[in-house]
This record gives C-alpha cells, sequence and structure tokens, in this order.
C-alpha cells in the first residue's frame, strides 16, 4: 500500500483550476520587484540570474518536475539555458498543451504521479522545480530520489511556494494583511477569506500539501548554494484574485502597489520566516544517502504522516486559530441569519 499510491485522493482534481485568475505577479510592478529580491536587479529574472550563478553553463538535459503546460521549459530552451528537457506531469490535458506547444522542440513529456513514479529517462544534470514541490506528498520520498538521480556536479534549482502548509496562513500574517488591505479604497479592496480547509482539499487536495516541508527536507539531500526570499505575506494575499484591484485605474494601481509591496518588504525585513515564496538553488549531497539509519527513520516519519492523515480525512495538522474562530464565527453568522429568515421570510 505504501509504496503505491497510498494518497490516491491528490490525483482527483480537475487542471483547469490552474492557469486560472490574476496572480500578483501578473502585474509588472511585483515581477519586477520579485527579480529584484533574487538578483538584486529588477530586470534581471530568476533564470538570468541563475545563468550567471552557474558560470554560463548550458545543461544538456533537465528533468522538469510537475510541468503543467510545459512554459517553463520552453522558456529555458528559448534563453539557451538547455539543450534538451523531459516534462513530467499527471494532468493529461496539460500535457497535451505542452506537447503541441513544443512542437519540434527538443522536449519530451511523460504522465506519471510525481509521489510513485520512478522519473523517466537518465542523465540529467539539472532538475527544475518551479510551482512544483508544493504539490508534492512524499516530499522526502521524492526529494531523495532526486539526490539519487542527479550526479554531484548537477543542479537543482528552485521557485516555489514555501509557506505555510495549505495557506493555513498565521494569526500574525492574517491580521497583518487585514489591515493593510483597510487601508486600500474599498472600491480596490481584496474579499479576504481565510482558506478553507476543507475547501482546498476538494478543489485541489495537492495544493501546498506539504509547502512547509519543501526547504527542511531539501535540506537533507541537498547542499543550498544559493536561498533568496521572495515575500509575498501581504502582497500575495492582497494581490492575488482581486479583480477589483485589476480593473482599477492605473494612475490608482501604480500608487497602491508600491505601498503593498513596500509594505511586504517590511514585513518579510521584521520576519525573514514568512516568505511565501523562495529561490533555491542546490547541488545533491551524496554523502546523505549513505546515513542507512537516518534514511529509514525519515521514511517511517513520513509514512506515518501520510497513514495518519489518511485515518483523519487527509488533514495534516490542528486548526490555526484563526481557522478555527473565523469559521465558528461564519457558521454562527449563517445559523443566526436562518433563524431570523425563518421568522421574518
Ligand atoms: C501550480 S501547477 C505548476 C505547473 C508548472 N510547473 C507551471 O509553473 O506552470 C502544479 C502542477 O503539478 C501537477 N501535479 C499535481 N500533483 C501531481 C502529481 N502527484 N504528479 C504529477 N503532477 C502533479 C499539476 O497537474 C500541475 O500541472
Amino acid at each position: 500500500m505504501e509504496g503505491q499510491n497510498a494518497n490516491a485522493h491528490v490525483l482527483e482534481y480537475d487542471p483547469g483550476v490552474y492557469y486560472q485568475g490574476r496572480y500578483w505577479n501578473d502585474y509588472d510592478y511585483v515581477a519586477r520587484e520579485m527579480n529584484r529580491r533574487i538578483s538584486g536587479d529588477p530586470d534581471m529574472p530568476w533564470t538570468e540570474h541563475f545563468r550567471r550563478t552557474v558560470g554560463g553553463r548550458v545543461f544538456r538535459k533537465a528533468l522538469i518536475l510537475n510541468c503543467g503546460n510545459g512554459w517553463v521549459e520552453r522558456d529555458l530552451l528559448q534563453r539557451g539555458l538547455i539543450a534538451e528537457a523531459v516534462g513530467v506531469d499527471y494532468a493529461e490535458p496539460l500535457l497535451q498543451q505542452a506537447r503541441a506547444a513544443a512542437g519540434d522542440l527538443p522536449l519530451r513529456y511523460y504522465r506519471l504521479d510525481t509521489n510513485t513514479a520512478a522519473f523517466p529517462e537518465s542523465d540529467y544534470d539539472l532538475v527544475v522545480n518551479f510551482a512544483a514541490a508544493h504539490h508534492i506528498t512524499y516530499i522526502d520520498r521524492v526529494f531523495r530520489k532526486l539526490a539519487e538521480l542527479l550526479p554531484e556536479d548537477s543542479y537543482f534549482v528552485n521557485y516555489d511556494y514555501v509557506g505555510p502548509h495549505r495557506n493555513q496562513y498565521s494569526t500574525k500574517q492574517w491580521l497583518a494583511a487585514l489591515a493593510l488591505n483597510a487601508r486600500l479604497p474599498a472600491h480596490m479592496r481584496q474579499v479576504m477569506r481565510y482558506p478553507h480547509l476543507l475547501t482546498m482539499k476538494l478543489t485541489d487536495p495537492s495544493e501546498a500539501v506539504h509547502s512547509e516541508l519543501v526547504i527542511p527536507v531539501m535540506k537533507r539531500y541537498f547542499h543550498i548554494l544559493d536561498h533568496k526570499h521572495m515575500g509575498g505575506a501581504l502582497g500575495y494575499l492582497l494581490l492575488t484574485h482581486n479583480d477589483q484591484f485589476w480593473n482599477a485605474k492605473p494612475e490608482e494601481q501604480a500608487h497602491w502597489l508600491k505601498v503593498i509591496m513596500d509594505a511586504d518588504a517590511d514585513y518579510l525585513r521584521r520576519h525573514p520566516g514568512s516568505s511565501m515564496f523562495d529561490y533555491i538553488l542546490a547541488q545533491p549531497d551524496k554523502r546523505s544517502l549513505e546515513r542507512t539509519a537516518q534514511l529509514e527513520a525519515w521514511t517511517r516519519e513520513e509514512e506515518s504522516r501520510e497513514a495518519a492523515a489518511r485515518r483523519n480525512n487527509g488533514l495534516y495538522y490542528r486548526q490555526t486559530l484563526y481557522a478555527v474562530v473565523f469559521y465558528r464565527f461564519m457558521s454562527a453568522g449563517s445559523s443566526i441569519k436562518r433563524r431570523l429568515l425563518r421568522r421574518n421570510p
């Protein structure tokens, strides 16, 4: 059971949930600020920063984890950073889009469940995790497999959500976001709904399933060479899926984008552990694979964590204080409304 797809529920999602709506980095101002937080230069995207760090090396063959519609490997290829790539994903409709867009480019695609499958082909000198690892349930198993797969002088480059598990933000972060949102003009405010665990599980059970483990587990098997925080504790919450802000006048947008991103930078400075998006460059630590007793302990830990979650309706941790208070308040509010409606239909 454990070696198979013990957590099959993570594959029950509609790939239409991806590539929808407006994200904070769809604003040029935010994208440039994210570049600056990685490379120090708003005009230098992570790919160019990566190229500079690896001394202009062109990678022979890249493995692209959970590649979705394939735009990341097409971009890497077009920039001359890689000579060929293999993309893996579970969602057939996205793989079809990736294959169609690839045409004759040296890109190949395989459908598989990253949690359990062996990676296809061999001779990789680069693995790319772009918004992928936060969807991995068996994070220890997969990262260990990557450290085994990659030769010592190869690289693992990551650009991912590493914030709270299933977006269950801390009360401190959530209250700071509420306060900043309240400063915006009413017609630009975000509709602040604390992410509801059961709804998240229904729409995409793999979403941020172990985002909180991405960095600590990576450190078990990889040497970290470069690690940058892109933040997002406030900016992501206020700007993602906020149509009101998106539709506001450009001059209002420009003013409030600066206010929000300055506050985001200030929050990140005061709470460095709050970064929700990180860029990390790493190389495999082959010696970590020799510590047999430690590896067995990590496997047991992972299997018991997943077994406990299966017994607990797919839930891993106790609800955050804010979620308990907020959803109690909401359900009390709707039962009062129902009672009032019964009295005054
Ligand atoms: C946020 S999207 C990112 C896609 C792509 N990396 C990008 O940046 O556009 C997450 C991807 O993970 C894939 N995925 C989720 N669970 C998976 C699994 N168990 N095995 C393979 N792919 C999975 C989804 O189909 C989706 O394409």
